[in-house]
């Protein structure tokens, strides 16, 4: 057996593979999957702006006339008049004085972290933050510091911590995503960013959930706290609410010139696309035209979630459009995910390493384009698909805690929290590599077959 063929058969045996489903048609809210007709609801396709006729003829139009492919990098011949325009646009649109674009969200947080933290640095990041500011950070050589999901508390006394150390040289960059993307809760950025502030530490906040989901006219959750000009870096996506693909970094001028000089993956990669770019600003330009999609979404999401509670599933009423069915079991997450499409709903099973071991989930994602039945149908397929496995929907959904800040007074008498500190120096890692030493999965000093970075760590490290 060879090594690929001997991890796979790993993963098989944890009820941990994937595979790829096939769609038809774009990503409307119903598609035909593997060929029959199905409620779609986990696209990032948030607006319905992917499918929507004039975001299609902008992309047309591009093709014919820049051409399909940009050709060359942004710093040698790849910077087309398409793309300043977008650039201008969003930085409108997220009060920024300076925006330059990434191939993907993937590409633009390494890009970021890498650039911004190296050795010697270090770098604090929410423990539930996506694997694309994990690997970023892996990168980056710096130290890492894992905080615990949204716990202010918690990062402000790893961040007391490290100032003790008083080399004025060494930068700080506390990371988090702005609605995080499994489970569909907010940072508390006002706190985040008092924090930030008074440790002379930079601060990225990834958008890429909240851009067009969320606050004043679709701008995020940073406009939602009215932290305008208050964040260092704001990274978004074009490949979620926006409806194309690629993604945007919004800074000052100085730091976006920065990026533009030091940011391998904007470096050493080929321009987007410029029908991918076309189609994004006609998304935008409609977002900001017609900013009730928004609303719609919003009032999808509480339809959802009152239909789900009134199935008897635990989930909280809330705007979010993120809706996270907490199962548990891999197996009983894939189980119900495939009883729920023979009921004519798609909602993907998320299986480690994508969440914690013991946190499979289905991940529900509402879309503007969807209607209030749809939502109560959605509801109730998922009550059948988990009753039909003896689950009972009571015990899936959505920890109560969720939306609340995990801010409070510190506890005098309680022990010192305790931090995950990984010291990426020692090795970054691979695509199945492995960094924690309590593997919960295979045989003791057996290598897992991926990597579980986000695993429960801190819990684990107490
Ligand atoms: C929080 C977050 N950041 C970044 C990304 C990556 O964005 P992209 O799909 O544009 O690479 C994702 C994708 O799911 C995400 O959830």
């Amino acid at each position: 057996m060879s090594d690929v063929e001997q991890r796979l058969a790993q993963l098989e045996e944890l009820g941990l593979t994937r595979r790829l489903r096939l769609i038809s048609g774009p990503q409307g809210p119903t598609v035909l999957l593997d060929g029959s007709p199905v409620l779609l609801l986990c696209s990032n396709n948030y607006l319905g702006l992917a499918d929507h006729p004039q975001v299609r003829a902008a992309a047309a139009e591009a093709a014919m006339r820049w051409g399909v492919g940009a050709g060359a990098s942004r710093l040698v011949s790849g910077t087309m008049t398409i793309h300043r325009r977008l650039e201008e646009q969003l930085a409108a649109f997220e009060r920024s004085p300076s925006c330059l674009l990434f191939g993907s969200g993937y590409l633009a947080n390494i890009g970021v972290i890498t650039a911004l933290a190296g050795s010697g640095d270090v770098v604090f990041s929410d423990e539930l933050n996506h694997a694309s500011i994990i690997d970023g950070c892996r990168l980056s050589r710096a130290e890492i510091v894992v905080y615990r999901h949204r716990d202010v508390e918690h990062l402000e006394w790893t961040m007391a911590r490290h100032r003790s150390r008083r080399d004025a040289a060494i930068r700080r960059l506390i990371v988090t995503d702005a609605v995080f993307s499994m489970d569909g809760d907010i940072a508390p950025l006002v706190e985040i960013v008092e924090l930030a502030d008074a440790c002379d530490a930079r601060l990225v906040v990834d958008e890429a959930h909240a851009t067009g989901t969320l606050g004043p006219e679709g701008r995020g959750a940073i406009a939602h706290f009215g932290l305008e000009g208050e964040v260092d870096v704001i990274v978004g996506t074009l490949g979620k609410a926006l409806g194309s693909y690629g993604a945007y970094v919004c800074a000052e001028r100085e730091l976006t010139r920065y990026l533009l000089n030091a940011s391998r993956p904007f470096i050493f990669s080929t321009a987007p696309s410029p029908p991918a770019v076309a189609g994004a600003l006609a998304a935008l330009e409609l977002l900001q035209r017609r900013p009730h999609r928004v609303e719609r979404l919003q009032a999808n999401a509480r339809a959802l979630r009152r239909a789900l509670a009134e199935e008897g599933f635990a989930v909280a009423e809330h705007d979010m459009h993120i809706v996270p069915l907490i199962v548990g079991d891999a197996r009983d997450a894939m189980r119900m995910c495939e009883e729920a499409i023979s009921r004519g709903v798609f909602a993907q099973a998320i299986r480690p390493p994508t969440v914690a071991e013991g946190s499979s989930r289905l991940r529900l994602a509402t879309m503007a384009s969807h209607t209030a039945s749809d939502m109560r149908h959605a509801a109730s397929a998922l009550a059948e698909a988990a009753r039909a496995l003896e689950l009972d929907p009571a015990d899936i959904g959505t920890p109560a805690p969720l939306f609340e800040h995990a801010v409070g007074e510190p506890d005098a008498e309680a022990e010192e929290p305790a931090i995950r500190v990984i010291d990426a120096r020692a090795g970054a890692g691979g695509l199945f590599d492995y960094e924690r030493e309590d593997a919960p999965l295979g045989a003791p000093g057996e290598t897992a077959p991926f990597d579980l970075e986000r695993e429960t760590s801190i819990a684990h490290a107490a």
